[in-house]
């Protein structure tokens, strides 16, 4: 079997690359299709769920598939800087494209309001990490004004290249199941991503790789849903901080998703996103953080309104991994018990 290369290299055919260019990867992509059994059981039984988890990228997000691909440009174009605003997935991916290829990262992130393992995943692959006092939406704006002039690359995902490379994960579970989903869910925060994989299954039925398409399904976090209300949000809140976004850069696209595609932008309440994030673990045996979580959220919602009909197929992407966020890990868990280091005293525990 070839050795796997990564994203770039297995797709290239699909990607603006051209051959001379050195392809800077982390050997993202590739990631599992889970195909749920105790999830699906407990949500509705006629329903077939998959799972792609893209927590297992290189550095726990699917940001990874988006990152080789600008840093990749970046790079042969002969920039060495780049530079990105974020809830903490993307400057951490950017941070480690950046280590990799001797590129200096500067990441502007929300003060206080980023996930512990995010922070660090920034701070130890070497990025310059800037908190500012203002969200997302605020740190997007000053990184586009800091970068206009070319002097720094973007990479946040109004980088073309980005939405490129994060189309592939379409292309795998196309490539996997040996058609396209019946429906497609995921998480929606700068709405970057629902814009990929609706490129990537376009792409391939255009190409007649798959026979037709998936109705797109994108989840904001009721605190933080501008586009189910039709208006920017100027104060996000919610507990899955990696989408709290009120001005999504890619807002127009990912409508445009939602329509072509005949399927649906809501919302799921913060209570929605951590039952379904404990399912997820407690049934599944997948940690994926809890904005993740919002794809099966809302599918959860979707099919108590009874949206989907038996023999369906639904994949959901989990977009990071548990691990990234072991504060909200913690909560609503009981603590482990300590004890003597004794036969007897594990015994009584173990009863206990
Ligand atoms: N899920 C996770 C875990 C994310 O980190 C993000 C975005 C999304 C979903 C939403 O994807 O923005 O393409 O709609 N995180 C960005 C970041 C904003 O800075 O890491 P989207």
């Amino acid at each position: 079997m070839p050795r796997y290369e990564g994203i770039i290299n297995r797709y290239r055919a699909f990607l603006p690359i051209s051959k001379d260019d050195a392809v800077i990867t982390l050997y993202e992509g590739d990631t599992p299709l889970h195909e749920s059994h105790n999830l699906r059981n407990a949500i509705n039984p006629e329903l077939n769920i998959f799972l792609k988890f893209e927590g297992l990228n290189p550095t726990g997000s699917f940001k990874d598939r988006g990152m080789t691909m600008a840093v990749t440009q970046a790079y042969n174009a002969g920039s060495r800087k780049i530079i990105c605003a974020s809830t903490g997935n993307t400057s951490a991916s950017a941070a480690a494209y950046a280590a990799n290829s001797g590129m200096e990262a500067y990441v502007l992130i929300p003060d206080g309001k980023i996930a512990l393992g995010k922070m660090s995943q920034g701070m130890r692959y070497g990025a310059k990490v800037i908190q500012i006092r203002g969200n997302f939406d605020d740190a997007l704006e000053l990184v586009r004004e800091i970068s206009a002039d070319g002097s720094i690359s973007l990479v946040n995902s109004v980088n073309p290249y980005r939405i490129q490379g994060q189309k592939t994960a379409s292309f795998e579970i196309v490539d996997e199941l040996g058609f396209a989903p019946d429906f497609h869910a995921l998480p929606v925060g700068n709405a970057g991503n629902i814009t990929a994989y609706w490129m990537g299954y376009k792409e391939y039925q255009e190409k007649r790789i798959s026979k037709t398409l998936p109705k797109m399904l994108g989840f904001q976090a009721a605190g933080s849903a501008p586009i189910v209300l039709g208006h920017p949000v100027n104060n996000p809140e919610t507990i899955a901080t990696a989408i709290r976004i009120g001005k999504p850069a890619s807002w127009k696209q990912a409508e445009a998703a939602r329509d072509e595609s005949g399927g649906r932008i809501d919302a799921v309440t913060d209570e929605e996103i951590l039952e379904a994030y404990n399912m997820l673990a407690c049934l599944e045996g997948v940690f994926c953080e809890p904005a993740s979580a919002a794809s099966v959220a809302g599918i959860i919602k979707l099919n108590k309104a009874g949206y989907f009909k038996p023999g369906q197929s639904i994949v959901c992407t989990l977009t990071g991994n548990g691990l990234k966020d072991p504060d909200t890990a913690m909560k609503g868990v009981a603590s482990p018990v300590t004890i003597d280091a004794t036969e007897s005293a594990v015994r009584k525990a173990l009863e206990s």
